[in-house]
């Protein structure tokens, strides 16, 4: 329908479609119609007043798909046929399935998320669940707008802390300790090493050892990142959560040669206090370190070397990476060298950054008491509250409480972010986020489960379909339907998953109206608002997935 009234507008108003969908508005309020189009930019070539052309095209433009058009002010309002509608858009949701929201816009291109990309031997941090969980997001909304998409974790298990805590290790480990709780352990061992001031001489030294290849040391950090990972994949299981590559900071330790040559080559690389770094002073970027007098290199190097390896591999059209906003001035900086060196691409690499977890008290989540916060801690935590939750309502064997504890603790979790831009700081209040009330993911899976239940109860599935005027919350809820693929759409461009959990709220409050206002089962419309609550679980559920919540449909 939508496409119907570009073709239209830009036939009457001489404009191309794709200009007349840019100025295709929503309007705040349903009085002022489901579509309005503004005609200031037509007065100019035109030479008549907006008010003026809006009257003159509002008379010229009529549709069987509309219901009333009308001019208000300088703004065009189109009111559309809510019969029609209904039929559309609930065919296309009973037809798509699962794939309604989707487009194939991406299709035959590749989108690259480094994402979550924890560093080993340290914590998981609460930033790098930011990471996972936004980048998550992200690369489903980018697959279902037809892309190819790699989510890459990259792990940090490379540079000088590692060498400070394999001497650590040998002076204070506990090898039944790091067999037990490896992160724990391992995170004690360098946060010790680094209030030691003789071991920052011998960390340097045993970095510069493992980065030779030497055997013991070498031996010892396999057996930390092994160990490491074991406990990050166990995570990932819990969150549900996968990635289609992982890979990590030291693998391209044997590769960054050929940057260090690259560089060279371009003349970037200049000598400062026997350590080598390029100047970006000129683009207001500072100076960025590649390799440091003793020849460790660093972060930057091995992400410049990560990205030219990524281009080579997947031809990407984008690479993202999710990270804290903290980072900011790396990314800037190894985006810019990458532009130096001549890559075209370059310009393709964006950084998605994250603002910061916070406490209720406004303070950084992560130091709260100065204690490292674990997240298997707070999933636990989380878990435990929805525990009492469920226990409220009913009766379960102790293995399905767990199950569906777990489902609701993540669900609130996943939401109590996504709802907001990525870009803010949020106050992480695990009592605010569990609540079954408010704007919150709870309260979305209860929505989806009361309408499962209508659907079971009702027996007649066949019930006649006929489709009588609709209601005022019926019309609401049609229209939110219908506006599922343009929400997934802008939510890809501005890679902003919060488009589509807040879109999930709006569709679940608009369900709950209509849920209030008027009967379902045994009513005279049974047969047509039981499709309207089919089409609702199914839209609903899409959108629960790309934020990758799994709708439940008991609760
Ligand atoms: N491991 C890093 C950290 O915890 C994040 C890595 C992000 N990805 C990247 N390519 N730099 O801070």
């Amino acid at each position: 329908m939508k496409e119907k009234l570009i073709q239209l507008l830009s036939k009457e108003a001489g404009l191309s479609p794709k200009e007349v969908e840019s100025l295709l508005e929503i309007p705040p309020s349903p009085e002022l119609g489901d579509f309005a189009f503004p005609c200031f930019s037509l007065a100019k070539t035109l030479k008549k007043s907006p008010v003026q052309i809006a009257q003159e095209l509002s008379e010229k433009i009529s549709s069987k798909e509309l219901e009333k058009v009308e001019a208000k002010g300088p703004y065009i309002n189109f009111f559309l046929d809510k019969k029609k509608l209904f039929d559309e858009t609930i065919n296309k949701i009973l037809k798509e399935k699962d794939k309604y929201g989707s487009s194939s816009v991406g299709k035959g291109k590749t989108i690259v998320i480094d994402m979550s990309s924890p560093n080993i031997a340290k914590p998981f941090g609460i930033g790098h669940l930011r990471s996972t969980i936004i980048g998550n997001a992200i690369g489903n909304i980018s697959k279902a707008q037809g892309y190819k998409v790699v989510k890459l974790n990259y792990l940090g298990d490379w540079g000088t802390p590692f060498g400070k805590i394999i001497e650590g290790y040998k002076k204070w480990g506990d090898a039944k300790k790091l067999e037990k709780e490896p992160i724990k352990h391992l995170y004690e061992i360098y946060v010790k090493a680094s209030q030691d001031s003789e071991m920052e001489e011998a960390g340097r030294q045993t970095f510069k050892k493992l980065e030779e290849g030497d055997k013991e040391t070498s031996t010892l950090w396999k057996k930390f990142r092994q160990l490491s990972v074991r406990e990050f994949n166990k995570l990932y299981k819990t969150l549900g959560i996968s990635f289609d590559v992982t890979s990590s900071e030291s693998e391209y330790n044997n590769k960054m040669q050929f940057t260090l040559n690259e560089l060279k080559e371009k003349n970037l690389l200049v000598k400062d206090q026997g350590a080598l770094v390029v100047k970006l002073d000129k683009y207001n970027l500072g100076t960025c370190l590649i390799q440091k007098s003793d020849g460790a290199t660093l972060y930057a190097t091995r992400d410049i070397t990560a990205a030219i390896d990524r281009y080579k591999k997947y031809k990407f059209s984008h690479l993202l990476y999710e990270v804290g906003q903290e980072q900011k001035l790396h990314f800037k900086q190894f985006f810019k060298i990458l532009e130096l060196l001549g890559y075209s691409w370059a310009k393709n690499c964006v950084h998605i950054e994250h603002g910061l977890y916070l406490g209720k008290d406004g303070k950084k989540f992560a130091t709260r008491k100065g204690k490292t916060v674990f997240m298997e801690d707070i999933i636990e935590e989380t878990k435990e509250l929805a525990k009492r939750e469920i226990a409220k309502r009913e009766k379960l064997s102790s293995k399905q409480l767990d199950e569906r504890a777990l489902k609701i603790a993540l669900a609130a979790i996943f939401y109590g972010d996504l709802k907001n831009h990525r870009s803010g700081d949020i106050v992480f209040d695990l009592q605010r986020f569990l609540s079954f009330e408010g704007n919150t993911g709870p309260y979305l899976l209860y929505s989806y489960v009361r309408a499962c239940s209508i659907l079971r109860k009702a027996k007649s599935k066949t019930a006649k379909v006929s489709i009588q005027a609709l209601s005022e919350k019926e019309k609401k809820l049609v229209t939110k339907l219908g506006a599922f693929p343009d929400v997934v759409k802008i939510s890809y461009e501005q890679l902003a998953p919060n488009m589509v959990a807040n879109y999930a709220f709006e569709l679940a409050q608009a369900f709950n109206e209509f849920y209030h206002a008027e009967q379902v089962i045994g009513s005279e419309q049974e047969g047509f608002r039981l499709i309207l609550v089919r089409a609702f679980t199914q839209t609903l559920k899409n959108s629960l997935n790309l934020l990758g919540i799994e709708a439940l449909e008991q609760m």
